[in-house]
């Protein structure tokens, strides 16, 4: 049995997609069953399922309302996750835990390794990496995944936004000096069931513990992004608004996020011979069901 948590959330909907599709032996839970505000729903919902490995897709995602929110976004992110990892610690339960490029200041001018010191701008970054160390720190069998810039055609995200903006503002502004890779969620569930099932392939390794980077190949900007969401939303006779580019200092917002977050994914595909896709390859299909669901 298969535990996925936030089962509402857009990896969450699309690993319960991916499962259900496979006819896997899983359970998906969202809040209020599985909280981690709640300590004892994450305990009771571990011994209800008696999972042989469990996905933790549940976290504090609100960037910048984390700057006054902290207290839910270290339960969700720090103390929440390391209750799991100790759960899965004592019942030698893998654990799949999905972390973000936050967690670093995008300075570097250069990919991040996984062995790049962290130096988190902002609550969630830092939460984010507390909970990264924490579970590290247990002997759960974890392995963390750093992804960014996640999206899909479910929930809040920057392709849906650009879309809703595009309808109804005569231009946008998007910031053109921050770089990272879009990274599609079900790219990501595709990757996370690649592991699941390389781990019930070959059993528990020790060097599967640990951190991997896990975005889409490529990179982009978040103009370049708009751009190419308008530009496969053209397609479908959207008529998308000049998109002008500006530098960061002209969008200021409570966080401020890392200039070039792109991660090197390497070791994944060293340790777990996983490569996603392309950034640019999953994005048709997305834009095709966002600007379906306009109806
Ligand atoms: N989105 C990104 O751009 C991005 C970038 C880098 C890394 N990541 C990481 O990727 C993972 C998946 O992100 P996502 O985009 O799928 O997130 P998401 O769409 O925001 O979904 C988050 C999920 O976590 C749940 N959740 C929030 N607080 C919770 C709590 N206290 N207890 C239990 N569940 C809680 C939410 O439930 P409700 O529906 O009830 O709120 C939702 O199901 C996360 O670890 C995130 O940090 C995301």
């Amino acid at each position: 049995m298969i535990l996925v948590t936030g089962a509402t959330g857009q990896l969450g909907d699309a690993l319960s997609r991916r499962l259900a599709g496979q006819g896997a032996a899983f359970i998906a839970l969202a809040r209020p069953q599985f909280d981690f505000r709640k300590p004892e729903t994450i305990t009771s919902a571990f011994a209800a399922a008696a999972p042989s490995l469990v996905i933790n897709a549940a976290a504090y995602t609100a960037v910048d309302k984390a700057e006054t929110d902290q207290e839910a976004a270290r339960a969700g992110n720090h103390t929440g996750p390391l209750a799991l990892a100790q759960l899965c610690a004592a019942a030698s339960t893998p654990f799949i835990h999905v972390s973000t490029d936050y967690v670093f200041d995008g300075t570097k001018g250069a990919p991040y390794l996984e062995s790049d010191p962290t130096c988190p701008t902002g609550v969630y970054g830092a939460t984010k990496r507390d909970g990264e160390e924490a579970i590290l720190a247990t002997s759960a069998r974890a392995i963390i995944l750093r992804t960014a810039w996640v999206y899909s055609a479910h929930g809040k995200n920057f392709a849906r936004t650009m879309l809703a903006a595009g309808r109804r503002a005569p231009e946008l502004r998007v910031v053109a000096d921050q770089r990272g890779t879009p990274t599609a969620a079900a790219d990501l569930a595709d990757a996370i069931l690649a592991i699941a099932a390389r781990l019930a392939a070959t059993g528990w390794r020790p060097e599967y513990r640990g951190i991997f980077h896990a975005t889409s190949q490529g990179e982009t900007t978040w103009h370049g992004f708009a751009s190419a969401i308008f530009t496969e939303a053209a397609r479908h006779g959207y008529q998308p608004p000049p998109v002008h580019p500006i530098a960061t200092a002209d969008w200021p917002t409570p966080t401020r996020r890392p200039p070039d977050s792109r991660l090197d994914c390497g070791k994944l595909a060293e340790i777990f011979g996983v490569t996603l896709p392309e950034w640019r390859q999953t994005l048709p299909s997305i834009v095709t069901a966002l600007l379906a669901q306009e109806g």
